[in-house]
C-alpha cells in the first residue's frame, strides 16, 4: 500500500520506517527543511535504538522517501497519517494548531487525486482530544469546498502507544492496534497496513468509534501515570515506616489483577506525553463537568515527587531557609538527563528541575548522559559542565546523583566513581543499587522507599 506520514518526529519517523519495513511504499513529510535534508542523507534527527538502520535500509530499497510537501505523495496514497505534535496549550488543553494545519494542507492537496480515486483514509495518529477526528474532517472539507472540488476521504483515529526507547519493537510487534472509524472500507485499509505487524505479535485488533479511540489513548496514559504516582507515594511511606518498597512492589505486582509493570519508584514522570496528556484529559473533564479527581491527585503527587532528590539533598546537607546559597562550593555529579533511558528526549525531564534547584541553591553541576547531552547543552549552555564519561562527572564532586536508569549506570564501576568523588555519597532516584551492598562498599546511599543504612 502507499502511505503518507506527515510529521517526522519520534512517532512519524518510527511509523514511516516501520510501514516501509512491512512492505508499504512510504513518503515521510515534515515542514522542517533541515530535518528532511538530513533524513534524505540517511541521518536521523532523533535517537531511537534501531531507527538509523531501518531508515538506511529503506532509503536504499526505495520503499521510503522524504519530502517537505505532501503534494508529492497524495495522488496515489491509500492513507495519510497525521503525526505532528499536540503540545500543551496555555489552559492545559491540547494545542491542535499543527493538526488542523495538516488537515488544511490535505484538503488543498486532495484535488490532486484523480476523480474517481478510492477514498483517502486520513489517520489521526497524534494524541488528540475527543472530537478531533470530526474537526479534521471539517477542516479538510472546508478546503475542498473553497476550491469547488469534491474527493472522497474518511478520517480515522489510530492512537499510537509506542514508548520512546523501544519504539521500533512496539510498532513492529504491537500488543494491540486501536482503530476508530465509521466504515468497513476504512477498517480494511487499516487492517491491510497493520497486518504484517499483528501477524508477528498476535496482537489484538480493536475497532471502535473515533471518540472511543481518542479517549482510549488518554485513558491509557492516565492509568500508567497514576500507577507511577501511586508507587512513589508508597515509597515515601515505606521510608517513614521502615518498610522496603522493593519487597512491596514485587509482592503486589505478583497479583495478576495488578501486574508488575509501572511500579518502579522514581523522581516523578516526565517526557513529552504524560504531563501534557494528563492536563488535556483534565481539561476535557472540566469541559464536560466531570471532575477527574484521581488524575488531579496524580498530577499533584508528581509535582511533589519531582523535588524528591532535592529534598533528600537538602536534608543531607542540613540546608535551612535564610541562607541564599546554602550549597555554594558544592559540586554534584549528575548521571542521566533524558526523561528516561534509551532516548535523547528531555521534554519535561526531571533532571531539568533538579539542575535548576541545585543551581538556585548555589551548587554547581557536572552532567552526563549517553544520548541527551546535545539537547541539554542547547538548553542550558554553560550553566553546567558536561562530562564525556560518567566517571569524569564524578571527579572532585561532593556527591553523585542518578536521575535516569541507563543500564550502563547500573553496571558502572562504583569503586572508581567513589574514588573520584570527594566523598562516597549517592542520591539514587532510580533505585539502581541495593542499600546493603552500597553500605558494605562504604557509601552513604540515599534511594527511594528504602532506608538509608
Ligand atoms: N513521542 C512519543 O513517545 C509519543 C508516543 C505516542 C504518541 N505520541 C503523540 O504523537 C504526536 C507526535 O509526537 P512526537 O513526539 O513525534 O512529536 P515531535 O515533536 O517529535 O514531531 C512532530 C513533527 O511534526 C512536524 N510538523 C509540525 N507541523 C507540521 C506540518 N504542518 N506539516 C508537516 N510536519 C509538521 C515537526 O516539524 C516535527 O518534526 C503527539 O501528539 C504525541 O503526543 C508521542
Amino acid at each position: 500500500m502507499r502511505v503518507l506520514v506527515v510529521g517526522s518526529g519520534y512517532v512519524g519517523l518510527v511509523a514511516a520506517a516501520c510501514f516501509a519495513e512491512a512492505g508499504h511504499r512510504v513518503l515521510g513529510v515534515d515542514v522542517d527543511a533541515d530535518k528532511i535534508a538530513k533524513l534524505r542523507q540517511g541521518v536521523s534527527p532523533i535517537f531511537e535504538p534501531g531507527l538509523d538502520g531501518l531508515l538506511a535500509k529503506h532509503l536504499a530499497s526505495g520503499q521510503l522517501a522524504f519530502s517537505t510537501g505532501l503534494e508529492e505523495g497524495i495522488a496515489d496514497a491509500d492513507a495519510a497519517f497525521i503525526c505532528v505534535g499536540t503540545p500543551m496549550g496555555e489552559d492545559g488543553s491540547a494545542d491542535l494548531r499543527f493538526i488542523l494545519q495538516v488537515a488544511a494542507d490535505l484538503g488543498r492537496a486532495l484535488p490532486l487525486r484523480p476523480p474517481g480515486a478510492r477514498p483517502l483514509i486520513v489517520v489521526d495518529k497524534s494524541t488528540v482530544p475527543v472530537g478531533t477526528a470530526a474537526r479534521v474532517r471539517q477542516a479538510i472539507q472546508a478546503e475542498l469546498e473553497a476550491a469547488g472540488q469534491d474527493r472522497p476521504f474518511e478520517v480515522v483515529s489510530n492512537p499510537e502507544f509506542l514508548r520512546e526507547g523501544s519504539a521500533l519493537e512496539d510498532f513492529l510487534r504491537p500488543d494491540r492496534v486501536v482503530v476508530g472509524c465509521h466504515t468497513d472500507f476504512a477498517e480494511a485499509v487499516m487492517k491491510a497496513l497493520y497486518a504484517p505487524f499483528l501477524e508477528a505479535s498476535k496482537g489484538k485488533w480493536f475497532r471502535m468509534d473515533p471518540a472511543s479511540a481518542e479517549l482510549t489513548k488518554y485513558a491509557a496514559n492516565a492509568m500508567l501515570a497514576l500507577r507511577i504516582s501511586f508507587i512513589n507515594e508508597i515509597a515515601a511511606l515505606s521510608e517513614e515506616v521502615g518498610a522496603d518498597v522493593d519487597f512491596v512492589k514485587a509482592a503486589i505486582g505478583a497479583d495478576h489483577r495488578i501486574g508488575p509493570a509501572f511500579l518502579n519508584p522514581g523522581p516523578g514522570f516526565g517526557g513529552s506525553c504524560f504531563p501534557k496528556d494528563l492536563q488535556a484529559l483534565l481539561k476535557t473533564g472540566r469541559e464536560h463537568g466531570i471532575s477527574l479527581k484521581t488524575l488531579t491527585a496524580t498530577v499533584e503527587a508528581n509535582r511533589h515527587q519531582k523535588m524528591v532528590l532535592l529534598r533528600k539533598i537538602k536534608a543531607h546537607y542540613g540546608v535551612q531557609g535564610g541562607d541564599p546559597a546554602p550549597l555554594a562550593g558544592k559540586r554534584f555529579a549528575l548521571w542521566g538527563l533524558a526523561f528516561k533511558a534509551h532516548t535523547d528526549d528531555i521534554r519535561e525531564a526531571m533532571s531539568l528541575e533538579l539542575i535548576e534547584g541545585l543551581l538556585a541553591l548555589g551548587a554547581t553541576v557536572a552532567a552526563h548522559d549517553f544520548e541527551a547531552m546535545p539537547a541539554i547543552r542547547a538548553r542550558l549552555g554553560d550553566r553546567i559542565t558536561y562530562a564525556a564519561e560518567p566517571l569524569q562527572a564524578c571527579e572532585g564532586a561532593d556527591a553523585l546523583l542518578v536521575a535516569t536508569e541507563w543500564p550502563e549506570y547500573r553496571n558502572a564501576d562504583l569503586a572508581a566513581a567513589g574514588a573520584a568523588l570527594k566523598s562516597k555519597v549517592m542520591f539514587d532516584g532510580r533505585n539502581l543499587f541495593r542499600p546493603e551492598a552500597m553500605k558494605a562498599a562504604g557509601w552513604t546511599y540515599h534511594s527511594l522507599g528504602r532506608r538509608t543504612l
